[in-house]
């Protein structure tokens, strides 16, 4: 929902009154502190001045500080004599905070530092405060003492308010903490409003709180030209704001307790290992998710459906998996079918046909469930008590299907319910994954609505929409309306803002004030777990709207409503890119746009770049026209170049899933992710690298043919045109060829990649044979280059080695003198061979002159087979070199 300028200014004016009005505490004293039996430090603190601003303070805080891995520091702030609510241990798991004894007023630890590895925790005693330091160069990356610029920014901890504040470097780059548009590009930007809630609203030019929350930033410094990377994490569900300055960050939270995570790096690929580790490493992914994958609302039946799978084929267009949105269901009912337009029996005549070409089928399901009762899935959810409840009834909302009831993910019932319902579902249509979306959660209408007695809204836009004016605004409790008003939506409306009202609650009696940001990771988490369960339970794909912390061990996310505008093609990149520091590399952007329809030669840019998420979804609203890459003929053109790559590539991007299956390594990656000295790239957010190997530099433009692309130190490689070659010696902008169907890829230096020929679906496309493309820097006579490939069964639910349905292989090169020895490391061979998966060709790039040849050395196995592989090796000739001014990303 656009916002007017002047809505605009008001919000941002709210904020800073809002920031500005919160000089409330004088913090709190540290009165005892000692090591605890876990080997971490347990203190006390007790409040210094009481005051009532939002609230009366904690008296008694409990500090326990833990350096938890050799790498991670945890910093855990709670209320000494009552328990407080916290991310649920089930849900997110993690080493509890062991319950102590505590002896008051004694003061029995000293010194001040708790040093671990690579982390040194220090405090100070009146007025408290701490700082987190790097021990090997002894530079402060936290620290909690009062900010100069507000003397009164000392820890305020109550019950609905807590603040916490630390200073940084000016010249820091911190990125992450969202899930926002990011209209200002990869970097969080001083000043910008960065508020935390989950909330549907569709993206627009401006950092509000969208689907998404994740509390935690990577923070890179350059110090002389060298780089170190951290994280921190902030572990709380609540509604907050995050508010940086460019000198300090102060995080203003509305429950919940301080859990801070603080992760050494020192590399960016580090911090997201290290933070991985702790959250959950991303989910595997079956190979058939990174084929092209085409959506819209408004298939209004199941030809529909069956036509643009023809038209793909004919077009010659890969495409690996058809969805529908909420077109099958019988009156927008999750888990139905409508059977006048989508008849089960042509569906699963239609399903057969694709799947034997291996294609794949996908549905959504929204969590609100019609108040039916003469619908099964809520009466046998009523019946086990499932949902959500406001004064001991079910919360009652409108969603697509009228009104509705939530189910209550954090409740085991729920989640068992869920599960069959999943189970009944699947015997009805075999789909392939499920996309669960709508699940911040959304609602129509504000707070809690009355069972609409027949009244359609005169001015309901949408299909089963309902009037709203049924429905109460729920302000009653201070839950509802809290003293501190987080800027939620960009609007600074009321929190329980078109979602559950938050004095709802669940399971337990947990409020939905603390649980709403989890209600997608739940609901993500209840359905993996129904997908998992299905009789020969395959490796499960979900695609969720809403995520958490935890949610990309589960599911892949897209980037929500967005808008077929050039600013919105720009806005993705950014976007996808945090979700790889988020833990959750599988997303991608609505390719062409949600709405309104794109321009023809933006649909062209827009496949072109769409071609490189890692998730490549073409989908558009039920009110614009339709928008499939055959539609126009320009860009079919352009679809079939740049998806034509990506299916020649697939087994490049399924290895780095793998990687970052095992180590969270983002599939698409910030280019400082491969060159943190580099500080151009600090700020870079119109390309980006698949793995540490490709970097796509789009246009983004309109009417721009040429791009200017940053080229870090080294030799670049088009991957289209292997004769291309851009050799760079210092960071530099090139400007480079782009015609309406062109978009630049590079294969950097030093690499070894494997490509197949590709196809029309990633079945056919994974069973031809690889090339080799190995890239030497320019004209090198000594030199090494590595790269690796895994190849699996991706049905099995477990992504690795040791249960034989899975290969690895490790490529190296050696030049010496010009001659160049190719050799791999295979582990777990027999998969492969089993398949006849073999290495057809090998092409080296860069090497000087060909005299010396290329040498392949095995092991035996049937990868890399010498009498197979056609060699053959690209000589080049320095295209005009001429260098841009070097344009300031930072
Ligand atoms: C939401 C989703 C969108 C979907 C629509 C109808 O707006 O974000 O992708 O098409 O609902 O289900």
């Amino acid at each position: 929902m656009p916002l007017s300028p002047s809505s605009l200014l008001t919000c941002f004016s709210l904020f800073f009154i809002l920031s500005s009005a919160t000089k409330i505490g004088r913090g709190y004293r540290l009165i005892s502190i000692q090591e605890s039996p876990d080997g971490g430090l347990l203190g006390l603190l007790q409040v210094i001045h009481k005051n009532y601003i939002y609230g009366a303070d904690i008296p008694l805080l409990q500090l326990y500080v833990k350096h938890e891995t050799e790498n991670r520091l945890r910093v855990h702030i709670t209320d000494a004599e009552k328990k407080r609510w916290e991310v649920p241990y089930d849900l997110l798991p993690r080493q509890t905070v062991p319950s102590f004894k505590q002896t008051l007023g004694v003061q029995s630890h000293k010194p001040s530092d708790y040093a671990g590895n690579e982390l040194i925790f220090s405090y100070k005693t009146d007025p408290f405060s701490f700082s987190i330091t790097r021990k090997s160069i002894g530079e402060t990356l936290f620290d909690t003492t009062s900010l100069p610029s507000d003397p009164y920014s000392d820890l305020v901890f109550k019950d609905q308010y807590i603040e916490i504040s630390t200073k940084l470097p000016k010249d820091a780059s911190l990125y992450g903490l969202g899930e926002n548009t990011q209209p200002r590009g990869i970097k969080i930007v001083p000043n910008d409003p960065y508020t935390l809630y989950t909330t549907d609203v569709s993206a627009i030019n401006l950092n509000a709180d969208l689907y998404g929350s994740h509390p935690v930033y990577m923070d890179l410094r350059n110090r002389g030209g060298v780089a170190a990377a951290h994280g921190v994490l902030l572990l709380n569900s609540n509604g907050m704001d995050v508010l940086y300055r460019g000198d300090s960050l102060t995080y203003k939270v509305i429950g919940g307790v301080v859990d801070l995570y603080f992760f050494a790096g020192a590399s960016p690929l580090a911090v997201v290992d290290q933070y991985t580790a702790l959250i959950g490493r991303p989910a595997a992914m079956p190979y058939w998710a990174f084929g092209f994958h085409q959506c819209r609302w408004g298939y209004r039946n199941l030809s529909v459906v069956e036509d643009v799978v023809e038209r793909y084929k004919k077009a010659r267009i890969p495409l690996d998996v058809i969805w529908n949105d909420d077109d099958h269901m019988d009156g927008h009912k999750d888990f139905t079918l409508n059977p006048k337009n989508y008849p089960r029996p042509k569906l699963l005549h239609f399903l057969e046909k694709i799947h034997a070409r291996g294609m794949k089928y996908i549905v959504i399901i929204d969590p609100g469930i019609g108040v039916n009762t003469s619908y099964g899935v809520y009466t046998r959810g009523l019946a086990s008590d499932v949902f959500i409840k406001f004064k001991g009834m079910p919360f009652l909302a409108q969603v697509w299907p009228g009104a509705v009831n939530f189910p209550d993910f954090l409740n085991p019932k729920t989640v068992h319910w869920w599960g069959s319902e999943i189970r009944r579902f699947h015997e009805l249509v075999p789909v392939d994954g499920l996309w669960i979306d709508m699940n911040e959660a959304s609602n129509f209408c504000n707070g809690l609505c009355q069972i609409p007695v027949g009244r359609i809204c005169p001015n309901g836009t949408g299909p089963g929409w309902i009037c709203c004016l049924d429905c109460k605004n729920v302000t009653a409790t201070r839950w509802d309306d809290p003293p501190y008003k987080i800027n939620a939506s960009g609007t600074a409306v009321p929190i329980g803002y078109k979602t559950i009202a938050t004095s709802a609650y669940h399971y337990n009696g947990v409020l939905e004030y603390d649980a709403h940001s989890l209600y997608g990771f739940s609901q993500t988490i209840a359905t993996y777990k129904g997908l998992r369960a299905l009789p020969g339970g395959k490796r499960p794909f979900i695609l969720s709207r809403s995520t958490y912390v935890g949610s990309g061990q589960y599911a892949a996310h897209w980037t929500g409503d967005n808008k077929g505008t050039w600013a919105d093609l720009k806005y993705s990149i950014s976007t996808m890119l945090n979700f790889g520091i988020f833990g959750v590399p599988m997303v991608g952007a609505d390719i062409c746009g949600f709405y309104p329809a794109p321009t023809e030669e933006l649909g062209n840019r827009w496949i072109e770049l769409g071609a490189f998420y890692p998730f490549s979804r073409d989908h558009a609203n039920f009110y614009s026209p339709r928008q499939e890459l055959y539609q126009w003929k320009s860009v079919a053109v352009s679809a079939r170049r740049a998806l034509g790559m990506r299916y020649k590539l697939l087994s490049y991007i399924y290895t780095l899933s793998y990687e970052a299956h095992l180590t969270g390594a983002p599939i698409a990656r910030p280019l400082f992710f491969s060159f943190p000295n580099e500080t151009w790239t600090y700020g870079l957010s119109t390309q980006f690298l698949l793995g540490s190997g490709l970097m796509v530099s789009p246009i983004l433009d309109k009417k721009k043919t040429k791009v200017h692309a940053l080229f870090p130190p080294g030799t670049w490689y088009d991957i289209f045109d292997m004769t291309k070659v851009v050799v760079s010696k210092m960071s530099h902008y090139r400007a480079l060829d782009a015609p309406l169907h062109v978009i630049n890829v590079h294969l950097y230096q030093n690499k070894i990649i494997p490509m197949q020929r590709g196809g029309l679906v990633s079945k056919e496309a994974r069973a031809t044979p690889y090339t080799l493309v190995v890239s030497l820097p320019l004209g090198a006579a000594e030199g090494e280059a590595r790269g690796n490939l895994f190849v699996d069964n991706d049905e099995n639910p477990v992504m690795g080695l040791g249960n034989g349905q899975s290969t690895y292989v490790e490529f190296y090169a050696h030049v010496n003198q010009g001659a160049v020895k190719v050799w791999s490391d295979v582990r777990e061979g027999e998969f492969a061979v089993e398949k006849g998966w073999y290495v057809e060709k090998l092409i080296v790039l860069g090497l000087k002159g060909i005299g010396k040849g290329v040498a392949i050395e095995h092991d035996g196995n049937a990868i890399v087979d010498d009498s197979k592989v056609e060699m053959s090796s690209i000589e080049h000739e320095i295209m005009d070199d001429e260098i841009e001014e070097r344009e300031d990303e930072m």
